[in-house]
Parts: C-alpha cells; sequence; structure tokens
C-alpha cells in the first residue's frame, strides 16, 4: 500500500473539520480517520468499570519529599549544558471554577532541540544530546503555579503519512488527588508552522479548544542574556477545559 501524501491527509481533516463546524466539539475525536493509528485503538466497547479504590491499592503514590526542586529544570540534569534555545515555561494549573489546584504532580517529558527523544523506540537519524534526557517533574504551589526550565524542542517525523511532522510539543502529565484522575496533553509553541498539517493537534475539531493548548510567549516571564519565557495556563474541568488525551492514546 502506498503511503497517504500530507495532501491526501490534509483534504481529510479539512473535510472532517468542515462536517464538525459549530458542533461546539471541544474534546478530541477518538477516531479520527487522518491520525491513522486511532482507528485501531479507540474504544469501541463500553468503558470497564473498576473500583477506584481498589486500584488506589497498587497505583503509584507520591509526597512532596519525592520531588526534587531540580526536576522542575531539565538543563541541569547532566554534567554540560543541553544544546538548544532555552526556555522557561510557567503559568496556573486551575479547576473549572477558577480556583487553583495546588500540590498538583505535574510530569513532563519532551523531545531535545533536534527533535529526538532518549528512548529506544525514537530511531530517527537526529542527534541525541548526551545533556538533556527531556524528563521533568514539578508540583504546584499554593496559587496552582508551576515553573519549568527546559530546551525548546524541535519538530520531530512520524510515520503517520508520507513527510509527517508533529509541531514542537512538550508533554504534560496531571496526576491530580488519585491514579486514576490523571489526565495528559501537549503544550504547543505559539506561530508553529506544523499546526495545519498535524492530525493530532487538529483531531480536536474546535479551533477555540485547539487554541487552549498553545503557550503564549510572554516577554515578562523572559530572563536576560539566560531564556525567553512561555506562559501556558491549564483549566482541569469545565466548559473551558484544555484538551486532554484519551487514555487509550500513545506518546506520538
Ligand atoms: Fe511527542
Amino acid at each position: 500500500m502506498t503511503e497517504p501524501t500530507q495532501d491526501v491527509v490534509s483534504a481529510e481533516i479539512a473535510d472532517r473539520h468542515r462536517r464538525e463546524q459549530g458542533s461546539g466539539a471541544v474534546h478530541p475525536r477518538r477516531d479520527f480517520a487522518p491520525y491513522r493509528s486511532t482507528a485501531l485503538r479507540h474504544p469501541t466497547h463500553e468503558l470497564v468499570r473498576a473500583d477506584p479504590e481498589e486500584i488506589e491499592l497498587v497505583s503509584p503514590a507520591f509526597g512532596h519529599s519525592d520531588v526534587a526542586a531540580h526536576e522542575s529544570d531539565l538543563t541541569v540534569q547532566h554534567a554540560g549544558a543541553p544544546s538548544g534555545e532555552r526556555i522557561v515555561v510557567t503559568g496556573h494549573v486551575l479547576d473549572g471554577e477558577g480556583r487553583p489546584v495546588r500540590n498538583q504532580l505535574i510530569e513532563v517529558w519532551q523531545a531535545n532541540a533536534s527533535g529526538r527523544y532518549a528512548h529506544k523506540r525514537d530511531q530517527h537519524p537526529a542527534p541525541l544530546d548526551p545533556n538533556f534526557t527531556g524528563v521533568g517533574r514539578i508540583i504546584t504551589g499554593d496559587d496552582g503555579s508551576y515553573r519549568l526550565t527546559t530546551i525548546k524542542p524541535g519538530a520531530y517525523p512520524w510515520r503517520n503519512h508520507r513527510n509527517a511532522w508533529r509541531p514542537a510539543h512538550i508533554h504534560f502529565s496531571f496526576f491530580g488527588t488519585a491514579f486514576t484522575q490523571r489526565l495528559i496533553t501537549q503544550m504547543y509553541f505559539p506561530g508553529d508552522p506544523l499546526f495545519g498539517l498535524d492530525p493530532i493537534f487538529q483531531s480536536i475539531t474546535d479551533p477555540a479548544a485547539r487554541a487552549r493548548l498553545v503557550a503564549e510567549y510572554d516577554h515578562g516571564v523572559s530572563e536576560p542574556e539566560w531564556a525567553l519565557g512561555y506562559r501556558w495556563d491549564v483549566v482541569l474541568t469545565g466548559p473551558r477545559a484544555t484538551w486532554t488525551e484519551p487514555e487509550d492514546a500513545d506518546d506520538a
């Protein structure tokens, strides 16, 4: 079978968006044909109901003492400084009423500046960076704020279709107060030319919901002679909630 081209996939995205225009659907389409692997893994059966308390007996737990301050700085985890553009990403985690979500465990993972993950499944020919692992953790403050120092990740190819490239993004996980509440999403950078071409970003058919995944450049967050600053607030629930991935999604 020949690989579909970007034009074919872009036409599929446009068609689906046209059909869903004005639907107000802010959640991702789990069965979104342009994002090829959703065809096989979207749920086709009723969810299996599980006893949340039973899950908690075997699920991971964390406490303040488990997360060190340096884990929120992905540029200091090795002997040398990683290659790339140093950035600070900061914002607040809020609930649907605008209240801060404090003491929240946030986990992040990302590709390096060349668009390569330090993971055996990522074998595309971009260099690994011996000074960058691309994994961090933060606990939100009393005001729901978080602050992350890292390197701007590069775009990377994936094999959804011919010449498929993911816009630069950082994966975020919000642990909640119990394992069954964990939410996962991706943060993007403003003005990325790949937005319109990416079936994962476009699987959210509501443009305003997509926009909520894009951080803002904030010159007040930038630090002189040191780092560029981005601001990204996350709303966990309610009609203006930041989109989160379905539980069966993988880490493309
Ligand atoms: Fe990714």
